[in-house]
């Protein structure tokens, strides 16, 4: 009997920063590698070091940020692997549009819901602050749009939900959506 092919699909996480995206993104990764799954993380963070270094945070430039998102994790997705995208990825054309290049059924877009006042409160990285003395522009959610999805595969507050209650959420969908059985 030959083994069926490893599963590959694209779990898209999106909302404002500090929301946790990436934390829970992390968790996601790493049950999957325990799983001995094929899993890459495309995280916004890094690849705007790399391969967007030369994009910053225009309309026009996150726009092109998230279409080059969207084929790299097409091609990650082609070669057989899940991909795990976490990037704000505002507005919701450029999610639409990425979810366009994968097969129907294997994308999963995951909203992570968490109002701004709570993760300004958070303010992580500290960018909140200078946004708010108005010492970075565009910011998301203060001087620049976000677009919340109108009927993401997932849901998730994480001023209620641990990261590891979010993954939970995750896997528990990618289950009903056939994508793991495990
Ligand atoms: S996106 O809008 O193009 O999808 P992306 O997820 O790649 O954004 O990058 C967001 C990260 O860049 C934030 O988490 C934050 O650390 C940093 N950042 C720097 N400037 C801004 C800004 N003006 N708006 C939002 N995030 C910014």
């Amino acid at each position: 009997m030959i083994d069926a092919p490893a599963p590959s699909f694209v779990v898209w996480f999106t909302g404002i920063s500090g929301a946790g995206k990436s934390t829970i993104a992390s968790v996601v990764e790493e049950r999957l590698r325990e799983k001995g799954l094929p899993v890459h993380n495309l995280d916004g963070d890094a690849v705007r070091h790399g391969l967007n270094r030369d994009l910053g945070f225009s309309d026009a430039d996150r726009v092109e940020n998230i279409r080059r998102v969207g084929e790299v994790a097409r091609l990650f997705n082609n070669a057989g692997m899940i991909v795990l995208v976490a990037a704000i990825s505002p507005f919701r054309e450029g999610r639409d549009a990425a979810r366009a290049l994968v097969e129907p059924g294997r994308f999963v877009e995951v909203h992570v819901d968490t109002p701004l006042e709570v993760a300004e409160r958070r303010d992580v990285k500290g960018l909140y602050k200078k946004a708010r003395a108005g010492q970075l522009l565009n910011f998301t959610g203060i001087d620049s749009p976000y677009e919340a999805p109108e009927q993401p595969e997932v849901r998730i507050d994480s001023s209620f939900e641990s990261a590891e209650d979010a993954a939970d959420e995750v896997f528990r969908v990618l289950a009903t959506m056939g994508l793991l059985t495990t």
